[in-house]
């Protein structure tokens, strides 16, 4: 639980945007204005007494009213209050209807308030007395590495609340990546967890937190890394766990994640831009930056190879660095577009296939500074890059692995550098320059979360120019 420093203005008017704002189907269901009245302030550094008063005006109230009130939480944390609580509204377990009520709230006003309510549907309710210490109930994609797009299967599951440390993130928006692809293909280079909640990417709202978080608050708009384990410095085997993969992903609409798990996205992205981030861009911003020494400098020339995730996120940034752009791809539609989002020049390897050549060419012979190589053909990026350049190895799109001789790699004196993701630390570094830059990522399409596995099997396709995002069916209203 977060510290309560609640006021009384702060809690009358929670409880009046409570009451006035109440969604569809309450406002069906109540019939008549119920007035609240009366609640205790929460006493400024007291949070256990304050959320106490809270509970108990709110079960006085459910009491007038026969019952019907099941308050579950309530938290004022600094700027932010949230409610979370069940409505019965009839004697069935599933006559009742579940939400939540966030509200910002700045000098005893608040400025922000949105919520929603679910009816239960088929989910089994607790009484309303267990209610109070119930969890939360989603939604989530499960599968088996290996189980394909048809083995996608979505099932409703209880959440617990969050313990210490933790924090449950309300997810608005998963994005794809082609590991993902790979876990569903069961082609995936690292362990995966049986059932798995796919997609290592996503973006929400943190609507719960557990004892002593104190990097997030209620009501944060916040992004998971990949890599939980991995705030800073070189990356340690030790930190293998991932989302999507040996830990549960984002292709959910709640998800519980370790404070430390999260980085705040940047203020001008949507949530479906925002969930793009955490695999491609941080692993583009990694390829670019990361190399242990100055990372890349204005003026250095960078080829990026397709136009895949990463690729898009490594031009972008590149080009926000200062850096001269030259990017390949397989047609002349993609190298427009390319040209659009800031490219140099771009070079069709279908109709040139010998690309590096023409890179030679563009940069007088010396060879580009870096390459991001998400190809894995790595004896034409040797040949791309200048004399003890830089090969960020960042994928094996190719599906094949050509040999690669060792004389060659001494004679470019080249460092080729195979990378994984990036750290925390990495992740908020780039979330800074794509704030000073207002970088846009290039969404493809948003999909609803209904209907994910169509967003598979149009990523699978190959069609998709820019990210592909699923979001999440969270019936959230501002109001
Ligand atoms: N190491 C890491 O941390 C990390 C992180 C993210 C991704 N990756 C890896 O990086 C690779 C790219 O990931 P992504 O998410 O950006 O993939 P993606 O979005 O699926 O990229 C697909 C695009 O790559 C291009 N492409 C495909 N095959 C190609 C080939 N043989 N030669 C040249 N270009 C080709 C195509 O663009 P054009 O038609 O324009 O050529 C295609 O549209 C994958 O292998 C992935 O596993 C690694």
């Amino acid at each position: 639980m977060s510290e309560v420093r609640g006021t009384a203005a702060v809690i009358e008017q929670f409880n009046h945007a409570f009451v006035h704002h109440l969604p569809d189907e309450l406002d069906e269901l109540v019939g008549e204005e119920c007035v609240l009245e009366g609640i205790q302030p929460a006493p400024d550094g007291d949070r256990h007494e304050g959320r106490q008063a809270c509970l108990a005006f709110w079960r006085s109230l459910a009491a007038d009213r026969g019952t019907r009130f099941a308050p579950e939480e309530v938290v004022v944390a600094g700027e932010h209050a949230t409610i979370r609580w069940r409505y019965h509204f009839g004697d069935g377990p599933a006559d009742s209807v579940r939400g939540v009520n966030l509200m910002r709230v700045r000098d005893g006003r608040i400025v922000e308030a949105f919520g929603y309510g679910k009816t239960a549907g088929e989910v089994p309710l607790a009484t309303p007395d267990a209610a109070v210490d119930a969890g939360w109930d989603g939604r989530s994609y499960h599968v088996d590495s290996g189980a394909g797009i048809d083995g996608l299967t979505l099932r409703r599951h209880r959440v617990a609340a969050p313990g210490p440390g933790q924090v449950l993130v309300a997810v608005r928006a998963a994005a794809l990546s082609y590991r993902d692809l790979m876990v569903l293909r069961g082609d995936y280079v690292l362990p995966v967890k049986p059932d798995v909640v796919p997609v290592a990417d996503g973006a929400g709202e943190v609507v719960a937190v557990g004892a002593g978080v104190r990097l997030v608050r209620i009501g944060d708009r916040v992004a998971a890394t990949v890599f939980p384990h991995w705030q800073d410095g070189p990356f340690e085997v030790g930190q293998l766990a991932q989302l999507g993969g040996s830990l549960d992903g984002m292709l959910t609409e709640l998800a519980l994640l370790d404070e430390r798990a999260l980085v705040p996205v940047p203020a001008h992205l949507s949530f479906a831009e925002a969930a793009t981030l955490p695999c491609a861009a941080v692993a583009a911003w990694n390829a670019l930056t990361g190399d242990g020494g100055a990372g890349l400098r204005p003026g250095e020339t960078v080829v990026t190879l397709g136009t895949g995730g990463v690729s898009l996120f490594a031009l972008q940034l590149a080009k926000a660095l200062g850096a001269r752009v030259i990017a390949t791809t397989s047609g002349p539609e993609k190298a427009r577009r390319l040209v659009e989002l800031g490219a140099d020049e771009v070079v069709d390897y279908r109709a040139d296939p010998d690309w590096p050549s023409v890179v030679r060419e563009l940069t007088g012979g010396r060879g580009a500074d870096r390459v991001v190589d998400v190809v894995g053909d790595l004896a034409q990026s040797l040949a791309a890059v200048k004399a003890c350049g830089q090969v960020a190895f960042v994928g094996l799109l190719s599906g094949r692995t050509p040999a690669l001789d060792p004389g060659r790699l001494f004679a470019s004196g080249a460092t080729v550098r195979a990378l994984a993701v990036g750290s925390r630390a990495q992740f908020a570094a780039m979330n800074r320059v794509i704030e000073e830059h207002r970088i846009r990522p290039v969404v493809d399409r948003v999909v609803p979360f209904d209907r994910a596995p169509e967003a598979f099997r149009h990523y699978a396709s190959g069609a998709a120019f820019g990210k592909v995002v699923i979001e999440t069916a969270q019936p959230v209203r501002r109001v």
